[in-house]
């Protein structure tokens, strides 16, 4: 039987990444799509592959809700929050794929990463769990870079600086980040033009744009082009953010660790478009000589790869420019730390709406597919 499979969210910034995906993949054709709106149902649906779908159903309507037998939203945490019960509470037994994070810590259901815990996802499928949420994507990315060490339990703790790009903080955000760099340029594009200030000037012109009332402000709150945001998501205890205390409880819960890893990190928003990078500071728990951490890291699955630790690969390979919109997990800047012979350094970068968002929700719907 074909499964019925409601898509939510699917016109936001990561249901689109999810819809391109599934299009690329031809996973259309493997399932009977129902598309929900919060807003607009009753207009059309898109038509994918030249098919027009049936029109949009209101995503509040649990009666029709209870009619599939997959649903997939990237709608948001509010959304699930009033869905998700309702529906359950009305006997509702099938698969909920989620992007947000209502759902992650809760014990009936998996935080899904499946080249990383297939089993457990296959394993949770069986035993009757329903319920698959996407992990938080600095953790995912983190995750499929350092796989090949998590998983030999090598790793004794982590310390994480991030550099977030505006994408994970949404749409709106990237915009203003846009309106902020052009806000900046065309303060001085006359000076640039004409060469006829110094670089302090125009510094000094960017500086005071940046500080003024007029400088769009309105979702980051502050200037992030230009400079950075050291602060992400709500204060939670012991001075940590919440996408700092995510680290250490999402990692362990998707690998389903025994002994915890302790992670701790710093998490900052950088003026990237949609591709968080990672420095990675690790402690491992025994002596291992640079190639094998490296065949590890490497040989865990075929989207990492390990860049050589020189300044060409780096510059060409290692960066958001080079990675945005594709599905690589380059990590580099691998070294064993003068600190001593079990500290590594490395970094990575992954784009935050594939591998951070959308791929792991779109992989699980394929393993329910397939199941
Ligand atoms: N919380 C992340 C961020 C994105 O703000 O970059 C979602 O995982």
């Amino acid at each position: 039987m074909i499964k019925l499979v409601g898509l939510v969210g699917w016109r936001g910034i990561v249901g689109s990444v999810l819809l391109k995906r599934m299009i690329e993949e031809n996973d259309f054709s493997k399932i009977n799509p129902v598309f929900f709106s919060t807003s607009q149902y009753g207009k059309d649906s898109p038509v994918i592959n030249k098919i027009s779908y049936d029109c949009l159903k209101n995503a509040y309507d649990i009666n029709l809700l209870k009619d599939m037998d997959i649903i997939i939203t990237c709608q948001g945490s509010s959304y699930t929050d009033t869905v998700y019960p309702k529906l359950r509470t009305n006997g509702w037994k099938g698969y909920w794929i989620d992007a947000a994070s209502t759902l992650r810590m809760k014990t009936d259901s998996i935080i899904i990463l499946d080249p990383v815990n297939h089993e457990m996802i296959k394993n949770g499928i069986q035993k009757g769990i329903k319920t698959f949420i996407g992990g938080n994507c600095t953790v995912s990315l983190m995750l499929m870079a350092l796989a090949g060490l998590f998983k030999k339990e090598l790793i004794e703790w982590i310390t994480v600086s991030t550099y977030q790009a505006a994408s994970g903080a949404g749409s709106r955000h990237m915009i203003e980040l846009l309106n902020q760099m052009g806000t900046l340029y065309n303060t001085v594009k006359q000076d640039l033009l004409n060469h006829s200030s110094t670089i302090l000037d125009i510094e000094n012109k960017v500086t005071n744009i940046t500080r003024s009332c007029n400088f769009p402000i309105k979702y980051f709150s502050v200037p992030l082009a230009g400079s950075l945001i050291p602060w992400i998501d709500k204060e939670v205890k012991n001075g940590q953010s919440r996408e700092e205390w995510k680290a250490q409880a999402e990692t362990n819960k998707i690998l389903g660790c025994v002994n915890k890893v302790i992670i701790d990190s710093t998490c900052v928003r950088i003026g990237s478009l949609r591709c968080h990078s990672q420095s990675f500071f690790i402690k491992l728990k025994k002596e291992l000589s640079l190639k094998s951490i490296e065949e590890l890291i490497d040989n865990d699955n075929k989207w990492v790869n390990v860049i050589p630790n020189n300044i060409q690969d780096t510059l060409l390979k290692l960066t958001p420019s080079a990675v945005t919109n594709t599905l690589d997990i380059p990590i580099g800047r691998i070294r064993i730390l003068n600190i001593g012979k079990k500290y590594l350094s490395a970094f990575t970068v992954g784009d935050q709406l594939l591998w951070g968002a959308a791929e792991p929700l779109r992989r699980m719907l394929n393993l329910l597919i397939n199941f």
